[in-house]
């Protein structure tokens, strides 16, 4: 595992904190009407904007340079023409590289009215989210942060932790060790130190766990199509509370000023 010196953690400060203000200029496009193919165009051309690299963009083949994931798609679904509508729910996924550092982080957006359930869904993974983040600190372990998130959404709730797509160390690479599952024994796994910066990522379902793969070999969606929730933060451990590198507060206040988005669940 790499263990960040503090100036390239304040290095990937600023990659995580690009990412943050994209998703923000998200937000703000956001409406019934929107296409996932105009969300990618104006993120990369923000990105670009800021001296930076959008790192999905041909990362092991991946043809765009963000993920937007509808509904039942999970993760990794590629934008397209489709108009988004009134009662979808889109998970935006961004990376870039910034002076040679990776941000990677993930917002759902509800568009509209939807079924509570759905609401109830978005709010707890979010929550599950900040559980794993208060266990990134120096002397616990991964299966400490998996067993939080996994307490939160599956044995609180009864929602389906996928078990197939992980969260992961952040840096130089977009992938680094260790990888951070959403589910776990507490007291396992590797021992996380001063510095080690992570992309925590539960991706949880309504219904069941189980997912498949599109013949497109990206595609990620619930097998029984019940939706999936998405959120990610990059994440350096410290020794009494994690430095969350990304910033929500950003991203909340432009979605709360669009009145086409619901964000009646905080
Ligand atoms: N957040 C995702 C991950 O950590 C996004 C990767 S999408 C890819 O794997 F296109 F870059 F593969
Ligand atoms: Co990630």
């Amino acid at each position: 595992m790499i263990h960040k010196t503090e100036a390239e953690v304040a290095m990937m400060k600023e990659a995580a904190l690009l990412v943050s203000k994209t998703l923000t200029e998200v937000a703000k496009m956001l409406k019934p009407g929107t296409t996932t193919l105009q969300v990618d165009k104006l993120c990369a051309d923000f990105v670009k904007d800021h001296k930076a690299i959008p790192s999905f963009y041909q990362y092991r083949g991946y043809p765009f340079h963000i993920c937007a994931s509808v509904n039942d798609v999970v993760v990794h679904g590629f934008p397209n023409n489709t108009a988004l509508k009134e009662g979808d729910i889109v998970s935006i996924d961004m990376g870039v590289i910034l002076n040679g550092w990776h941000g990677d982080h993930a917002y759902t957006f509800i568009i509209g009215e939807v079924a509570p359930e759905v609401l109830q869904l978005v709010k707890i993974t979010k929550e599950s989210l900040y559980k794993g983040i208060e266990k990134a600190i120096v002397n616990n372990r991964v299966g400490d942060i998996a067993f939080a998130i996994q307490e939160h959404t599956e044995r609180k709730h009864g929602y389906g932790v996928v078990r197939e797509l992980v969260g992961h160390g952040l840096g130089r690479e977009l992938h680094e060790d260790p990888q951070v599952p959403n589910y776990g024994k507490r007291g396992t796994g590797a021992k996380l130190k001063e510095n080690l910066v992570l992309a925590i990522e539960p991706m949880i379902n309504l219904g069941s766990k189980d997912v498949f793969t599109d013949e497109d070999g990206w595609t990620v969606r619930t097998r029984d199509g019940k939706p999936s929730v998405h959120f990610e933060h990059d994440v350096c451990v410290k020794r009494n509370k994690a430095l969350i590198l990304s910033d929500y507060s950003i991203i909340e206040a432009a979605e709360k000023a669009n009145p086409d988005l619901n964000t009646s669940y905080y």
